[in-house]
Formats: structure tokens, sequence, C-alpha cells
């Protein structure tokens, strides 16, 4: 068999990709591209791929969040902060209710192109070409509007490279210092989770105090002081991918220079599809979707292309099939894997399964159904004797009105208040951390589980 190429998915069927009409342009910004900097670099992506494999052994557990679409219109430095800081408190949560380190993974950096159900959208009797995310086409509806401009890509790469400055920066600068676990409640409003989360940021202040009465001064370790944090989008646009993808040097392996993980959708995975054929290619650890329509069949061959060597940490398979389904379809899946001896890390994204238009005309998530979805991973996991090693959701740090239900009830005619995504509804800040404090409860309830049968 020939060396795998980057452009070598030009090759196989492509599905959910824009035409371009303008091929010189096209080429023009491909060309730009491939000459910028890579995002990530090759140490950053195997670092990932080390505590991914930690994931999957049940020794660490992975919170991958962010928007459904990133937005050129709605980029500001305010919304990577809050997700970023609903994330630390989301892992701080976790981590406590674990006890393992929790691996956290942003859809952020790269997270813009979008697939869609249908090729075209119709309005009042208007039929016009879907809306493909900010790097492909505009959501205004008008003709010009959704026409693929290349360009986007360039504004997509400068709006990437800025987001992951700016995450790098609170990653290492201060920010994400553990001993600012009380100045993240700031912004807090009343609400059950929120007085939870002060309790649990008041003992671990008690732990902290305690270590530096007993001569261990933990603002002095690095461990507290700074957190890792990763970039991850559907790797959708190829144009764009290969464009950014670089031979690391050190490896001779490729890299997905767009974003430390890549994932294909549930929409692209056909097996001899150019979206399988790019991420074969690359080092990066590759998540992959699997819905309803996931045949064990499908799961086997797809494993054995996208992890020939069945490297740990290198595959990450995300459940999403909906609540109530997850009993009928997870357990297929799971004995495909043991067939195989497939080295995986199971997570469970319980958004794409459960979205459904409300009462009043919003694509919305009932929260209900969400939490739903993950006690029903937890169970099947429980039951198959194997492990849920992470969530995958769609949330921001902001006070949207998106998805249905939770403490501080969003009704249905709420929704219009403050619906912001360009494309899926997201979690609040308040149904993030909510979600998480019950994420931890079943961690919890596992780790007691397995000591008691230790004993
Ligand atoms: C997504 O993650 O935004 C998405 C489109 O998911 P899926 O491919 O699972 O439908
Ligand atoms: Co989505």
């Amino acid at each position: 068999m020939s060396e795998w190429q980057k452009s070598d998915w030009r090759n196989k069927p492509r599905v959910q990709m824009p035409e371009y009409t303008d091929a010189v342009a096209l080429a023009s910004v491909e060309g730009q591209l491939a000459a910028y900097p890579p995002l990530v670099f090759a140490g950053e992506v195997r670092k990932l791929k080390t505590q991914l494999a930690a994931a999957a052994r049940g020794e660490a557990f992975l919170l991958q969040g962010g928007d459904c679409a990133e937005s050129f219109e709605r980029f500001s430095a305010d919304g990577i902060r809050d997700t970023f800081k609903v994330m630390l408190q989301m892992a701080m949560v976790l981590t406590y209710g674990a006890k393992v380190p929790v691996v956290k993974v942003g859809r952020m950096a790269g997270q813009f192109a979008k697939p869609r159900s249908a090729n075209t959208e119709t309005i009042d009797g208007v039929e016009l070409p879907s809306y493909r995310g900010d790097i492909i086409n505009e959501l205004a509806f008008t003709p010009e509007a959704r026409i693929p401009d290349p360009k986007k890509m360039l504004q997509a790469y400068t709006q990437a490279a800025a987001t992951l400055n700016l995450l790098r920066a609170f990653s290492t600068g201060g920010y994400a210092d553990v001993h600012q676990v009380h100045a993240w409640t700031l912004g807090f409003t009343a609400g059950e989770q929120a007085a939870e989360y002060r309790e649990m940021a008041n003992r671990i202040g008690d732990t902290l105090d305690f270590m530096r009465a007993a001569g261990l001064d933990s603002t002095q370790e690095p461990n507290l002081q700074t957190v890792d944090f990763y970039t991850s989008h559907e790797s959708l646009l190829l144009e764009y991918e290969e464009a950014l993808c670089r031979l690391d040097s050190t490896s001779g392996k490729w890299l997905a220079g767009s974003g430390h993980m890549i994932w294909i959708g549930d929409r692209t995975r056909q097996q001899d599809g150019a979206h399988v054929e790019y991420a074969r290619g690359v080092q990066n650890p590759i998540g992959l979707k699997c819905g309803p329509t996931t045949t064990a069949e499908d799961l086997k061959v797809l494993m054995n292309k996208l992890n020939p060597n069945n490297e740990q940490g290198r595959l990450t398979l995300i459940a999403r099939f909906g609540a109530g389904n997850v009993g009928e379809h997870l357990p297929r899946l799971v004995k495909a894997v043991r067939e195989e001896g497939a080295e995986v890390l199971w997570t469970c994204d319980p958004m794409h399964g459960n979205t459904i238009k409300s009462a009043s005309g919003y694509k919305t998530r009932p929260f209900e159904s969400v939490l739903r979805e993950v006690r029903d991973f937890f169970g099947v996991h429980a039951s198959e004797g194997t492990i849920p090693g992470g969530v995958h959701f769609e949330m921001t740090g902001q006070d949207v009105t998106e998805c249905t239900g939770g403490v501080r009830a969003v009704s249905d005619e709420d929704l219009s208040d403050r619906y912001h995504t360009a494309c899926d509804p997201r979690l609040n800040a308040s149904q993030s951390l909510e979600l998480a404090f019950l994420v931890a409860e079943e961690l919890s309830a596992r780790r007691q589980q397995a000591q008691a049968q230790a004993v």
C-alpha cells in the first residue's frame, strides 16, 4: 500500500462539504493557509493522547465542551473566558467527585463547519442552500449570504489563533490557579448548584490551608497553578484541514495542525468516505460519533481503519443515541469493541440525540432528556463492566436560554429571551454546572462500587 497523503481524501466520495464555485480564490486561500503556522504542536497532541489513554483506563475523565458552532459575529474575549471558566468549575466538581484528573478539551478554536440534515432551507416558499457554519457561508437568509466563500477560512484561522492565544494565557497565566476556586464563583447568581459549588470550594480552600499549615506550599506547585486545556472540532471542511496538516519532524508522522483533537461526525463517518480517509492519516487523537445507525460491523471496520495499531488514547467513541435509546444501541457497540479487543475511550454526548422543535418553533433540548441519556450511559457501562470515560456537551458560559429545564427552569416561552446559538441549542452556565454535579455523583458511585468489590 502506498503512503498516506494529506490530499488522498480528494479521491473519495465526499458529503456535507460545499461546492466552491471560484476555484482560483479557493486555491489562493489554501496556499495562504498552507504557509501559515499550525495552531497546535505535535508534543501537545501526544500529551493529550497519553491523558486520553488514562481516561480509557478509568484513571482520568474527559470533559469536552463548547459551542455547537463558533460564530464570527459573537466572537469575544468575554465569551471565551466564560466558557473556559465554566469548564474549570465543572472540572473541579468532577475531580472532586471522581478523584481522578479531568482532561479538559474545548469545542473551541476551530469548531466552525456544520453538517446539516438538509441541503436547503425553505422559508415562506423561498428555498436557499443551508447555512453550513461561518467558515463556509452566512446565516442570513439571502442568496448572497448562502454562497460558500473560501476567504472565510482565513477569518476562521485568525479567530482560532486568537482564541487559542487567550486560552493559553488563561491556562498558564494565573487565571486557572486552583487558589482562584472562590474567585470563579463571582458572577454566580442564586441557585442550588451555586451554593453546592461554594460549599465544595470552601472544602478545597480548607484543604489548601491545611497543606500550607503542614508545610506544603501549594502556591509553588505547578499542577495547581496551571491547567492543560486542549482544543477540538469536527474535521468537516477538509480543504481547511488539509491546508493546516503538517509533517512532524520529530516523529515523521502527520499532524492535523488545526486543533489538538478532531472528530468525525455522525453524518460523515462512511467507511470509504473522504472524512475517514483524512482522519486515519494524522497522529492526533480522533473522536468518532456513534449514533443509532452505527452498526457493529461499521464500528469494527472504522476502528481498524482509524486505529490500526490499537493505540490507547487514539480513538474516542462518542455515543449519541438520545434519551431512552442508549440501552438499545450501546450494548451492541460495546460488544463489537470487546470482540475486536479494541482500545477505545467511551464518552457520552447527550445533546445530539435529544434535539426537538419546541412549541414556540425553536430548536431545543430538554434538560431532563440530557440528564437521562447521561444516566443511561453510565448504567449500560455498569452492566457491561466497561468504563464510562468522559462526556461531550454543547454548552456556553453565558446565560442563554436555548435548552429547556434545569434548576433555574427555562420554559418553552423563555427560549426567545436569549437564544443566541448559530446552530444547535447549548446548555447555559447553570445547566452545565448542574450536569457536572450529576456526572460527579455517577462517578463517585462507580468508584465506591469498585472499592467495595476490591475489599
Ligand atoms: C456536533 O457535534 O455538532 C454534531 C453535528 O454532532 P453529530 O455528528 O453527532 O450529529
Ligand atoms: Co451540534
